[in-house]
């Protein structure tokens, strides 16, 4: 079977209601990285960065996955697909795809701020005083700027035993996870899925899809169904 790399980002999920973070009105407008989204943000005032985190997770209990979710369940049909995702939410395991890897961790899980393998499913508020089985505080189960990120190695094999790559919803401003599309092995083709081509890099062998997830990958997959 043929294999399909996608990557994603927060931009397929924002039609489902979920907040993105670098386009006009996005999270890093409304906080700063510095304040909700690093180690040292976390040690000088945890507070702040639960109350950050529970609101993203509420946010992501409200939401329903997209027509772009669906439709990469559907390439399943016909392709080996591995999902690399930006994205803590959800929704490609709640649409139904079967294989999704996530680079920046995942929302609704907690895990201890001192042994980082104890992770708990988490689907309400952390709260200060909230500990893990060996009492330390639980954190979000997300990685941080300036924190590894565990996931990079097997996303690179996965990239590099791509047939394809769909690059859907993301920036691609982010490092190491923007650095997988050099793991990709030349003259395989690329498809990029987001309506604000400019604000991107140059990528090789790309094929463009202009308009939002919602209808450019359900056309996508029909069209690779069909080839
Ligand atoms: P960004 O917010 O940086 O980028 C979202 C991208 O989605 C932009 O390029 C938009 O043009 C595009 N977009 C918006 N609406 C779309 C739609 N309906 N369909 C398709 N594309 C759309 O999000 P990411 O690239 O995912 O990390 O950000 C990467 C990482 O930065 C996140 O995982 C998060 C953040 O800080 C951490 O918190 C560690």
């Amino acid at each position: 079977m043929e294999k399909i790399a996608v990557l994603s980002g927060a931009g397929i999920s924002a039609e489902s209601g979920i907040s993105t973070f670098r386009d006009k009105g996005g999270l890093w407008e409304q906080y700063s990285i510095e304040e909700v989204a690093t180690p040292g943000a976390w040690a000088r005032h945890p507070e702040q960065v639960l109350r950050f985190y529970n609101e993203r997770r509420r946010q992501v209990l409200q939401a329903k996955p997209n027509p772009a979710h669906y439709a990469l369940v559907k390439l399943e049909k016909k392709f080996e697909v591995q999902i690399i995702t930006q994205n803590v939410d959800d929704l490609h395991e709640r649409a139904g795809s079967g294989k999704v890897l996530h680079l920046h961790g995942e929302i609704l899980k907690a895990r201890s701020s001192s042994d980082p393998q104890l992770i708990y499913p988490w689907r309400g508020d952390i709260r200060p005083g909230d500990l893990c089985e060996r009492g330390s505080q639980l954190r979000p189960h997300i990685v941080w700027f300036g924190e590894e990120v565990p996931a990079m190695e097997e996303a690179a094999k996965m990239v590099q035993a791509a047939d394809r790559l769909l690059i859907v919803g993301t920036s691609l401003q982010v490092y190491p996870a923007a650095s997988l599309l050099r793991y990709m092995p030349p003259g395989r083709p690329v498809f990029l899925v987001n309506p604000d081509r400019e604000s991107l890099p140059p990528i090789p062998y790309l094929h463009y899809l202009p308009g939002k997830a919602g209808k450019a990958i359900p056309a996508l997959v029909k069209q690779l169904l069909a080839e």
